[in-house]
């Protein structure tokens, strides 16, 4: 049974080697295949060019290309044009996968002004590439009775330091008013990917993936400082959270069995600060 990957970079690589160790072949398609790991059968390719043939027993498709800049065009080359070539290719090719997950964000739902946020609300995009993104989810879910989608929150893990770089470089500013943030480390993201495909029986079309807690950037930050052994960062004007304000909830990812490794921030980052894991090139 082969998994293929569409997209193969962090996230992607990470979820294939945790497929591969449970025994699959795993097919990693990327433009630029030479760093994968020897587990990972990369091969050189553009998801929005002409495809090579999908190989027959292609059990799971996972597609997690990430678009190189925040435009519109390339959102939509990324997210849009792949998803619907990579279809085109499984139809030309005859090969009809048991699941086809699209990692997709928690960017198409807007701000919900620090209120709940799950599977049932509605997924209303403010900003223009979370509609590109919302229009890949909505054709992937239109075309494919294999579909599946996992709405992440914001990833950090291994190499993902931004956080801990603007509290380390002095840059952080404690926002005034409240600011809800959600977020996910990446193996836990990884792992989410290989369970909602492999364990789940009946999988929901949607689920979001973000860890058990949402929580206040100030405290985040906080959090930060203290463990670098730094003072807190000092207050400033309140910046808006790219996200848009809310408190998203994986209860629903957490029903069908799913254990983080990380449920809070507090052990995701002690673990990025200890230096565990690679960031996959
Ligand atoms: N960053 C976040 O906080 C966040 C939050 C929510 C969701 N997500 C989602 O998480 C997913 C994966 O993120 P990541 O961190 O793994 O990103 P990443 O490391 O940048 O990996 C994305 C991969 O997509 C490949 N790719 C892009 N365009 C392609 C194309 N036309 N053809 C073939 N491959 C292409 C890139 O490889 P080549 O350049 O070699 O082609 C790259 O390796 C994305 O879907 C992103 O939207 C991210």
């Amino acid at each position: 049974m082969t998994v293929l990957i569409a997209g193969c970079g962090d996230l992607g690589t990470e979820a294939g080697l945790r497929y591969a160790a449970a025994g699959h072949r795993v097919v990693g398609w990327r433009r630029s295949p030479g760093r994968l790991p020897e587990q990972l059968e990369g091969r050189a390719v553009d998801l929005t060019g002409t495809l090579p043939e999908v190989p027959a027993d292609t059990d799971t498709v996972v597609i997690a290309t990430a678009a190189g800049e925040r435009t519109e065009a390339a959102y939509r080359a990324a997210y849009v044009s792949a998803t619907a070539n990579l279809l085109d290719a499984l139809e030309r090719d005859g090969v009809s996968p048991r699941r086809i997950l699209f990692v997709s964000s928690t960017a198409v739902y807007g701000d919900f002004g620090g209120g709940p946020v799950d599977e049932h609300s509605p997924a209303e995009p403010g900003t223009p590439t979370g509609r590109i993104l919302r229009e890949a989810e909505r054709l992937l879910l239109e075309r494919s009775p294999a579909a599946l989608v996992l709405r992440l929150s914001g990833i950090y893990g291994p190499g993902r330091t931004r956080l801990i770089d603007s509290v380390s470089s002095g840059r952080a500013v404690l926002p005034a008013e409240p600011q809800w943030t959600n977020r996910i480390h990446r193996d836990d993201a990884a792992a989410a990917i290989v369970h909602l495909t492999t364990a789940v029986e009946a999988p929901a079309p949607v689920y979001l993936g973000t860890d058990e807690e949402p929580s206040d950037l100030a405290d985040v930050l906080r959090f930060l400082a203290a463990e670098l052994r730094l003072p807190a960062p000092p207050a400033g004007p309140t910046s808006t959270t790219r996200g848009g304000d809310k408190r998203c909830s994986s209860a629903l990812l957490r029903s069908t069995g799913f254990g983080f490794t990380y449920p809070t921030y507090r052990e995701g980052y002690r673990a990025v600060l200890a230096g565990e894991g690679v960031r996959h090139p």
